[in-house]
């Protein structure tokens, strides 16, 4: 695997490269879910491309970018047992030039309600970061988790509205979850034995609702009502939200209304730790 911190030499890198190019943007404290990211690129592309690059752009608070965890040998080590034939690591200059004009990107609606309005600006940085590194990585086919379901439809919006390059395809990949259920987060390091006893009821809780629409079970209300009574009987973690919203629009579906999907998202504080988890719910038994 090739390590690359410039512009130039990613440029001259990719020029070579086989197509299909495969795309796997990453902020490191790579794991298991980055794994399956890369994994799935690796299986449909000649060309495995994971980027490593903490976006200051995209932190509501200084501190939080402070201490994300910087673990590149790791992150190196990991990238290449999953395939990986280049990892591209900048240094910040590389991606906003001082000399240049980066423009920012507003995903408009997708952006402003659930982790939008929880953290300001945030889709703003994630989608100016990514319409940057798409231009120049140049991929035919990107890679993001489930998991991150906001961000996955901001990305969605940004390969569909690519006015220049090759056309990407974004692949969804299934979040890889714990044993417990817990869906793999680099911040579920911080939980305690005790707040991780807590957070089971996270993934929990998705399922009582995804039960529910299985089930038979349409009414927004009522399938709220079965995510929130799992997370209330829950002592160690304080319910944030739960949110039930259209599937592509993000737009939040009346409680009285009934539904043939819908996105499921729960953010709750464990241990001052921050977790996040979605699911679709459908007559299927979701996602
Ligand atoms: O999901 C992430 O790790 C980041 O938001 C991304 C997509 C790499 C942009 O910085």
């Amino acid at each position: 695997m090739q390590r690359i911190q410039t512009r130039a030499a990613l440029a001259v890198a990719l020029e070579s490269a086989p197509r299909p190019l495969g795309f796997v943007p990453t902020m490191g404290a790579l794991h298991a879910g980055h794994a399956a990211l890369i994994r799935a690129a690796r299986s449909e592309c000649a060309t495995v491309v994971v980027s490593v690059y903490v976006n200051p752009t995209q932190f509501t608070h200084a501190a939080d970018l402070a201490a994300y965890p910087r673990t590149l040998d790791a992150d190196a080590t990991l990238a290449e047992r999953c395939g990986a034939d280049l990892l591209f690591n900048p240094h910040d200059a590389e991606i906003y030039p001082p000399d240049e004009v980066v423009a920012a990107v507003d995903p408009g609606p997708l952006a402003r309600r659930l982790e939008g309005a929880a953290r300001p600006g945030h889709f703003a940085g994630v989608a100016t970061v990514v319409s940057r590194l798409f231009d120049l990585v140049r991929p035919d086919r990107a890679y993001f988790g489930e998991k991150d379901a906001q961000q996955l439809r901001v990305v969605e919006w940004i390969a569909a509205r690519r006015a220049s390059g090759p056309p990407i395809a974004v692949r969804r990949v299934p979040t890889v979850r714990d044993s417990d259920g817990l869906a793999l987060s680099s911040r579920n390091s911080r939980l305690t034995p005790a707040g991780r006893a807590a957070a089971v009821a996270v993934p929990r809780a998705l399922d009582a609702a995804r039960d529910a629409r299985a089930r038979g079970v349409v009414k927004v209300a009522e399938l709220r009502a079965a995510a929130e009574g799992v997370l209330r009987s829950s002592s160690g973690l304080t319910i944030e939200y739960v949110d039930l919203a259209d599937p592509v629009t993000l737009e939040a579906l009346p409680e009285s209304a009934s539904i043939g999907e819908a996105l499921l998202t729960v953010a709750v504080i464990v241990d001052g730790v921050r977790l996040l988890d979605e699911r679709l719910l459908d007559d299927r038994g979701g996602a």
